[in-house]
């Protein structure tokens, strides 16, 4: 079978973790493009590539045809790439956030569409072993019926750089990673959101750079999420520490370790009798961008539908600018995509 050919975008950091699993796949990067041609020069050496760097997307995807683009530019670049891309006849696996607006990511889902393209997006932590694991005992019914679900994640982060003058840092740039996981481990879409945000005393950053929002899932669960990026001590994990309740009993995963869970074994008493669950083992074979690339050639190879495929993840995205909306109007608002 001939190799598959792609094009990557935006020779950043983030770049680095996909030229290895493009290297491993076998896939031919047949093009670096980088605004910055010296970005894209200095990763066609870093990664012994063969092919030139270029500053211009449409005359490289004309000159090379690749099968597809891998969008690792910036946020507020990504609807322009992914739809040039789209329209050249190129499948799209772009990074996260999918756009840096609810209308470009409408307009992108629009343009997939039109173009009858494929476009999924890479929310890297769904290829994690433990992340499967939850998934599978929260949707396989381990817990009974699922109930609730919360997720906290608090850690002191001195960036420096944009990151520190946005206006909503914790939820535009990481809280994505968390709303993506909230659907993925429980199954359920969003419906409706109540939402702060908030600077707290003492933060060295300009925008809200905490945050607490209760959502309303489908079939009536509740996940609640409490973060900041501006709490010393005492650190979470970059996953966040989660658990979740059904009618039979609870699962907490947390600091990245092994999920624990009770459940409820007879129906008497003050507090129920309980038993530990037993947790089978992970599965994951290809983590983070490697597991979103294996979906993306699973596509080519095979037509499957890669689970974070633009009209999927729009929902995730959706939640974002859900939270945003609530805390500066200080109220519900239903989540639309
Ligand atoms: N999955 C993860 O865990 C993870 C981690 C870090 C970053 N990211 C995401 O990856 C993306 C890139 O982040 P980064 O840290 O690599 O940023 P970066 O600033 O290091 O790199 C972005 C690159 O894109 C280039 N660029 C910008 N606009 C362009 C355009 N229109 N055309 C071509 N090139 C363009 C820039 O010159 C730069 O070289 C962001 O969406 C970010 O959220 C994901």
């Amino acid at each position: 079978m001939a190799r598959e050919r792609a094009v990557l975008v935006g020779a950043g950091g983030i770049s680095n973790a996909w030229f290895g699993p493009l290297a491993n796949e076998k896939v031919d990067v047949v093009g670096v493009v980088d605004i910055r041609k010296e970005n894209a020069q200095a990763k066609i050496e870093q990664w012994k590539l063969t092919c030139l760097p270029t500053t211009d997307l449409k005359a490289t995807l004309k000159a090379t045809r690749p099968d597809f683009v891998v969008d690792c530019t910036i946020p507020e670049a990504h609807c322009e790439v992914t739809c040039t891309a789209l329209k050249a006849g190129c499948h799209v696996i772009g990074e996260k956030p999918m756009a840096s607006s609810m209308g470009e990511a409408r307009k992108m889902v629009k343009t997939a569409e039109a173009c009858r393209k494929m476009y999924m997006v890479s929310q890297s932590r769904r290829w994690e072993g433990k992340h499967d694991l939850v998934k599978r005992m929260v949707t396989g019914r381990k817990l009974g019926e699922l109930t609730t679900a919360n997720c906290d994640f608090y850690i002191g982060a001195h960036f420096g750089g944009f990151r520190d003058e946005m206006p909503s840092p914790l939820i535009l740039d990481m809280a994505i990673h968390h709303f993506d996981l909230a659907r993925f481990m429980t199954g359920k879409d969003p419906v409706a959101v109540y939402a702060k945000e908030f600077n707290p005393k003492g933060s060295w950053y300009k925008g809200d750079v905490a945050a607490s929002a209760i959502f309303e899932m489908t079939d009536g669960v509740i996940f609640t999420y409490r973060g900041s990026w501006c709490a010393e001590g005492l650190h979470t994990s970059w996953n966040g520490d989660w658990r979740f309740i059904g009618d039979k009993g609870t699962l907490v995963y947390d600091h990245d370790q092994t999920p624990k869970g009770q459940i409820v074994v007879n129906k008497e008493g003050f507090f129920r009798q309980i038993k530990d669950m037993e947790m089978p083992a992970e599965r994951v074979k290809f983590g983070g961008m490697h597991g979103a690339l294996r979906e993306m050639l699973a596509f080519l190879r095979k037509g499957t539908k890669p689970q974070s495929e633009c009209h999927d993840n729009i929902k995730s995205l959706a939640m974002v600018f859900a939270v945003i909306e609530s805390s500066r109007k200080g109220k519900r608002i239903p989540i639309v995509w």
